[in-house]
């Protein structure tokens, strides 16, 4: 079975093809360069972006799996949480190939589809598992009963993870992304030098809030200027995995399940990834962790959840009626 994944929820055009659950091909059209002059994502430039990327891709990734259209079985797009204008144009783009090759089309979950890209060339998981996403948008954790059952658990609600990266590298006058600036700056610095806060919620919470220690890192620099920045980058990097890994821990007490899903764009952090690594498995528990490019926005992520949700049988959207369910306050 060959399997479409289109996403373009945020400001990556990604279009991966699968066969059952091994990839054929990934493409990954980034639009960091069109961003980077304003420190941030602008939306209307990145559905623009999409626009102007996604057809093209998508011949590519046939050409490259020297695969014709009607060799295509499923589509699946996100179709949620991200930008209003990026979606529609995933999910515009597909409607039109389901009707045109009369293919069943799949809505996928952006979040669920970040887990969902462990699944990847795997063979049978254990479940229930718990996952945690860690993005530019969400900060999101998930009780999976199986492959395609995800129960939200505790989220974000201030700034996401990748968010508070990308604010404190402005903060630091580094460039967007500024995750990866923060992870390569961090790593001449110390990161015991800045004891930052580390905002834990309430005793039993499972949400997330890292705008307090973005304030902090903004007066920490307000009030010592840009002296030791490897320093702060070091410093804050420590308090965020300490946060993400006593928010971690408090899951697992409550949750009994033995494997672990980490996913999204700062998964790609080596500190953070190694530091959630080394907790879990000093717990017994088995961590898992998508290889580096697989853990940003990327058309595979997609098309692999597709292919667990038909496998579950769960039917498909009727192609002309598929909706999208952007970003809101509470998403
Ligand atoms: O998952 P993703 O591609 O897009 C969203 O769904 O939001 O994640 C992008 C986020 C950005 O905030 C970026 O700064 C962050 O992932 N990121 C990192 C690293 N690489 C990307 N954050 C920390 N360390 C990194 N190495
Ligand atoms: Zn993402």
């Amino acid at each position: 079975m060959v399997i479409l994944g289109i996403e373009t929820s945020c400001d990556e055009t990604g279009v991966g093809l699968l066969r059952d659950n091994k990839i054929l091909v990934n493409l990954v059209a980034s639009q960091d360069d069109i961003h980077r002059p304003y420190g941030g994502i602008m939306p209307e430039l990145a559905s623009r972006g999409h626009v102007s990327k996604i057809d093209r891709l998508f011949r590519l990734a046939l050409k490259k799996s020297k695969l014709s259209p009607d060799k295509i079985d499923l589509i699946g797009v996100t179709t949620g949480p991200g930008l209003k204008g990026s979606l529609l144009v995933g999910a515009s783009f597909s409607r039109g190939l389901s009707y045109r090759l009369g293919k069943p089309i799949y809505p996928v979950d952006h979040l669920q589809a970040h887990l969902a890209a462990n699944f990847i060339g795997q063979g049978k998981y254990t479940f229930p598992a718990l996952g945690l996403v860690i993005s530019g948008g969400h900060t999101s954790l998930f009780y999976l009963s199986n492959y395609t059952e995800f129960k939200l658990i505790g989220r974000t609600l201030d700034d996401a993870c990748g968010e508070a990266f990308d604010k404190v590298a402005r903060i630091l006058n580094l460039s967007y992304p500024g995750g990866p600036e923060i992870e390569k700056l961090a790593r001449k610095g110390n990161p015991q030098a800045i004891k930052f806060p580390r905002s834990l919620l309430s005793k039993d919470s499972l949400d997330f809030s890292f705008s307090g220690l973005k304030t902090a890192v903004l007066y920490y620099v307000r009030d010592h200027g840009l002296k030791n920045t490897a320093d702060i980058a070091a410093s804050f990097q420590e308090a965020v995995k300490e946060v993400l890994i006593e928010k971690i821990r408090r899951a697992i007490c409550r949750y009994k399940v033995v494997n672990f899903l980490l996913g999204g764009g700062v998964a790609q952090n080596m500190y953070i990834q190694s530091g959630i690594k080394n907790f879990l498995e000093a717990n017994r528990m088995k961590f898992y962790c998508p290889e580096k490019k697989m853990c940003l926005d990327n058309g595979a992520m997609v098309a692999i959840l597709t292919y667990h949700l038909h496998k579950t049988g769960l039917l498909p959207s009727k192609g002309l009626e598929i909706e999208v369910f952007p970003t809101t306050r509470d998403r």
